[in-house]
């Protein structure tokens, strides 16, 4: 089948432009989440489950939202979907002022621009398949009445479901509505896929199929953002947004340092500092005390050793996502080589020494892993001295 005859779109331009009293933010990320504030009120009293988040999103990304049950994931994707209001903060999706539009304008806007996948699948029980495929394009006035029709059996073949099409929900599997439900979010072909917790009430076999899906959406250019509780499925996107709090933990400290508890990714997300440095430039010079453990967020850096004549030898390179200093902060000694940037501009986050030190005290596994780190580059150290003489 010809997927390009199903999907053609990305934002509907009739929305984006000034002529309806949408609220317009030009160009920048697909998806924007500025300063996001979601405080709760009950009985008990005043509850922030999103705590000021500051979020981008670009134009065809698959981004995994991950974190602990509580932690605000769904929270933050119904501030994205229209479903919940911010209590203060701003939204755009596609240039849109989500947090602006009345009632009936979001309605009409998301069914347009949305494509949303629940848990729970939520097909409409007395509808047949088809007809649930069709209820968007319906609900928007898109397409001709024909052409619904057999869009909605072209998406259902998608899916593999075109057999079932006169069924009504209820007798068909989990992961079968879950197809279905897939297929009716793509009914009004929208730009963006939003998904909480799509394969949640699937066995791994269905839900692998599933995910398989979304890759291949994300493919035809679809921009997807999916909550998972799945660590296995969180690999596979193209990034992943870790929630802990009703707080973004920063993606390099939760990549460079696993072992932490999500908590304590939140205490470094807090206390490191970003650095940038021209290229060249030294970050850590060997023989001097109190070095910060640096993780490379952007370029490469040169560990560097003197030779007696006074020349430098580059003995490794270390890119994004890597770690430095982190012999001198676990042992508390002074640099045992220089560290620069290469040959292009470096950006780091910082974490002082004391914080270092205060973090493997309380992560026994970050500990045990650095320990090791730790052994094998001092190792490698040296072998380089020896090889040098
Ligand atoms: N409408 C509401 N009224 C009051 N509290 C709410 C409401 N919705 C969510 N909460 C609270 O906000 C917190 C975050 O909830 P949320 O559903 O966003 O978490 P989650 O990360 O999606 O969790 P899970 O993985 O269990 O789905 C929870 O403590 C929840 O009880
Ligand atoms: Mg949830």
């Amino acid at each position: 089948m010809m997927l390009s005859k199903l999907f053609k779109s990305q934002v509907r331009e009739e929305e984006s432009g000034n002529g309806n009293g949408f609220h317009v933010n030009g160009n920048g990320p697909f998806i924007q989440l500025n300063q996001v504030v979601k405080t709760f009120k009950n009985a008990a009293g005043e509850f922030t489950v999103l705590k000021g988040i500051d979020l981008d999103f670009y134009r065809g990304e698959f981004v995994g939202v991950i974190g602990k049950s509580g932690s605000g994931k769904s929270t933050l994707i119904n501030m994205i979907t229209g479903i919940d209001r911010p209590t203060s903060g701003e939204v755009f999706v596609g240039g849109v002022a989500v947090h602006k539009l009345t009632e009936n304008q979001m309605a009409i806007w998301r069914g347009r621009n949305l494509g949303i996948v629940f848990q729970f699948f939520q097909l409409l029980p007395t509808l047949s398949l088809l007809e649930n495929v069709m209820l968007p394009m319906d609900f928007c006035n898109m397409y001709t009445p024909s052409e619904r029709k057999e869009r909605a059996m072209m998406l259902l073949e998608m899916v593999e479901m075109q057999d079932h099409a006169n069924k009504l929900p209820t007798a068909i599997s989990g992961g079968q509505q879950q197809r279905v439900a897939i297929a009716r979010a793509l009914a009004n072909d929208p730009p963006i896929l939003i998904a909480d917790e799509p394969t949640g009430n699937l066995d791994s076999k269905t839900a692998d199929a599933v995910f398989v899906m979304f890759e291949n959406l994300a493919r035809q250019g679809k921009t997807i953002v999916m909550v998972t509780h799945d660590s296995a499925l969180a690999k596979r996107v193209t990034r992943t947004v870790l929630i802990a709090d009703g707080e973004i933990v920063n993606e390099w400290v939760a990549k460079a340092l696993p072992t932490l508890t999500h908590q304590q990714m939140l205490k470094v997300t807090h206390q490191i500092e970003p650095l940038s440095f021209d290229p060249g430039q030294t970050i850590i010079q060997e023989g001097e005390a109190g070095t910060q453990f640096y993780i490379i967020t952007k370029g490469v850096v040169e560990v560097v050793l003197k030779r007696p004549g006074g020349n430098d030898v580059v003995v490794a390179q270390m890119g994004p996502g890597q770690y430095v200093g982190e012999v001198e902060t676990f042992r508390s000694i002074k640099a045992i080589a220089s560290v620069r940037a290469g040959h292009a501009p470096v950006e780091a986050i910082a974490l002082e020494p004391e914080e270092f030190q205060q973090l493997i005290t309380e992560s026994q596994t970050t500990r045990e892993v650095m320990q090791d780190i730790v052994e094998q580059r001092e190792q490698e150290n040296i072998d380089h001295r020896k090889e040098k003489e």
